[in-house]
Order: C-alpha cells, then sequence, then structure tokens
C-alpha cells in the first residue's frame, strides 16, 4: 500500500550548505523571522525537472527589485546558475524526483529594529518533500470555495509578492476549510474578485477565458501565465481585467491555478454549483494541454 504521507525531506540547503535538517540555525535575529521580511517561491518537479525555474527566479528577482532590496538579496537572487544547481542538489540529496520545493529568500540576521540595512547576508532555504498530487478523484468533482471577508489590497505591494508574510492567506484559508471548503476566495478593497488563498483564478463564459487582472492585487502566478499563453495559443480569447463577483457566480466554469495543483476546476461557490457543477469542457482541455506543457518541458 503506497502512503498518502508527504515527508518533509531530511536533507536542506542553507546557506551554501546540504545538511540535515535537524542540524540546521537559524539566527533569533533574521529579518524573515522577526519582520517577515522575506521571499519564497514553490515549485514542482516532474521527475527531478523543475518546471520553469527560470519563471520562478525571475519572480523572486523582480519582487526584490520591486521591494528596493538593493543589498545582498538581490545578489543572492542574480546567482541563476547557483540556484538551480542548489535546487537540483537539495532534490537529488533526498532522492526526490516528484517533490514539492521551497526556496526562501530573507534578509537575514540584523539588529532587533525593522531595517533591513543592518542585514549584511540574507538567509537562503531550499526544502523539499515528496509530493503526493491530489488524486484524480478530486480533479473529476473539483474544489469547493468559500467567499473570504479579507480583503486583498491592490494598492499594497504585498498583493503582488510572494513574501513570507503569509498569514492573511493562512486566515482566508483556515476560514475556508472550517466552513468545508477546499479554497478561500478574496476580493479587492474595491470589491472586484482577487484571487484565491494559494491560487489564481478563471473564469470561462461565451468560450472566453477571464481572469483578473494583475492591477486587481493578486499574484503574477506562474501557472497563471502558462495557462495565459496556452489559451492564446489555442486562439481562445483571453481577458484580463477587473471581475465583478457575480461573474463568478454566473460563469459557466471556474478553475484556480498554482504550481502543486496546476489546474483545479472549482465547481461550487458559497454553497452553490458554479455552472453544472462539474468540471467544464474548457477547463478539461486546459488541464490537459497544461499537462502536455510540463510533458514537453521534461523532453
Ligand atoms: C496568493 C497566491 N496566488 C496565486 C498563487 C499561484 O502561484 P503559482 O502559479 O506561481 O504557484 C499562489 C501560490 O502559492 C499564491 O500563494
Amino acid at each position: 500500500m503506497t502512503s498518502r504521507v508527504e515527508i518533509m525531506a531530511e536533507i536542506i540547503y542553507l546557506n551554501g550548505q546540504l545538511i540535515p535538517r535537524s542540524k540546521a540555525k537559524l539566527s533569533p535575529f533574521d529579518h524573515g523571522f522577526l519582520y517577515g521580511y522575506g521571499l519564497f517561491e514553490t515549485m514542482r518537479a516532474y521527475n527531478g525537472h523543475i518546471f520553469r525555474f527560470d519563471h520562478h527566479l525571475a519572480r523572486l528577482r523582480h519582487s526584490a527589485q520591486s521591494l528596493g532590496l538593493t543589498h545582498s538579496i538581490l545578489n543572492v537572487v542574480e546567482g541563476k546558475q547557483s540556484l538551480e544547481t542548489a535546487c537540483m542538489e537539495t532534490l537529488e540529496a533526498n532522492k526526490l524526483k516528484d517533490a514539492r520545493l521551497r526556496l526562501t529568500v530573507s534578509a537575514g540576521e540584523g539588529d532587533m529594529t525593522p531595517d533591513p540595512s543592518t542585514c549584511p547576508s540574507p538567509t537562503v532555504l531550499i526544502t523539499a518533500r515528496n509530493l503526493i498530487p491530489l488524486p484524480p478523484e478530486k480533479y473529476e468533482s473539483g474544489f469547493k470555495a468559500a467567499l473570504s471577508p479579507l480583503r486583498r489590497n491592490s494598492q499594497s505591494p504585498l498583493s503582488r509578492l510572494k513574501s513570507t508574510c503569509y498569514m492573511e492567506n493562512i486566515l482566508a484559508r483556515m476560514a475556508a476549510r472550517a466552513a468545508g471548503c477546499d479554497e478561500a476566495i478574496l476580493l479587492n478593497e474595491q470589491g472586484y474578485l482577487a484571487e484565491g488563498s494559494t491560487t489564481n483564478i478563471f473564469l470561462a463564459s461565451n468560450g472566453e477565458l477571464i481572469t483578473p487582472s494583475l492591477e486587481s492585487g493578486v499574484l503574477p502566478g506562474i501557472t497563471r501565465e502558462a495557462v495565459l499563453e496556452i489559451a492564446r495559443a489555442s486562439n481562445i480569447k483571453t481577458l484580463e481585467r477587473q471581475v465583478e463577483l457575480k461573474e463568478l457566480i454566473e460563469a459557466e466554469e471556474a478553475f484556480v491555478t498554482n504550481s502543486i495543483l496546476e489546474l483545479m476546476p472549482l465547481t461550487w461557490f458559497e454553497g452553490k454549483p458554479i455552472g453544472t457543477g462539474k468540471p467544464g469542457q474548457l477547463t478539461k482541455e486546459l488541464l490537459a494541454a497544461y499537462r502536455k506543457l510540463v510533458d514537453e518541458a521534461l523532453q
């Protein structure tokens, strides 16, 4: 019998070294810990290949720049070769092929004041675990989502960053889970649709694929970007714009995306079915095309 439990790998990469996780030491004055001053990427490895590593690194680099991190964090994220090698070595050290991989970069150790200029050298951490995807039945029934009372702030830089300040996402997700749902959907401060707690959202209506624009206050998801590329290459009309909540309620189909889930049909929202309450045709086609894209990237 195969175990369905994902196990945190024993070997981690910390500041240039592969070490057993039991030997890892992080400073109590790390500004990532004290102030949430850090960024991370969650990536999926398929058969030892990290899907779109370049895109993840580009997002990390862009995020660091937009935070004004001109000191050593930026130097670390500039070093593609070493970071990619470090990720691959972490996978290999743990004999992992299909994995969830996390790269975390924080400001590192500094003064006990929220001043990152006191942090001379960043913390770079890579952790991995085996990945057991959700079973096919889940993709056949789809996710149920609840509307979160929390709002994304489209004016806050944090909305567009994968920062280690993840508390809002956690709270939204916990509330959705407590309500028996798989995901929470957040609106922005203007009441337009933003994203899920750990996902981007797409709707389909009249053959058009619609997703909230980045200006709506959403993370520029790597999977979101791939789905838009696939749809455009198939001549499906795609729209990135402000999206009204009622468009989700009235959509024919909806799905959410992230690097681990790929595309997950969203079939229920606030206790009511979306469309037929089953995964829609376009959603299924895009999921198949996404998986083909992943397979091609492995060649
Ligand atoms: C808030 C949020 N939006 C969207 C996503 C999807 O991003 P990606 O496709 O890059 O995994 C994530 C990923 O965890 C997320 O945390």
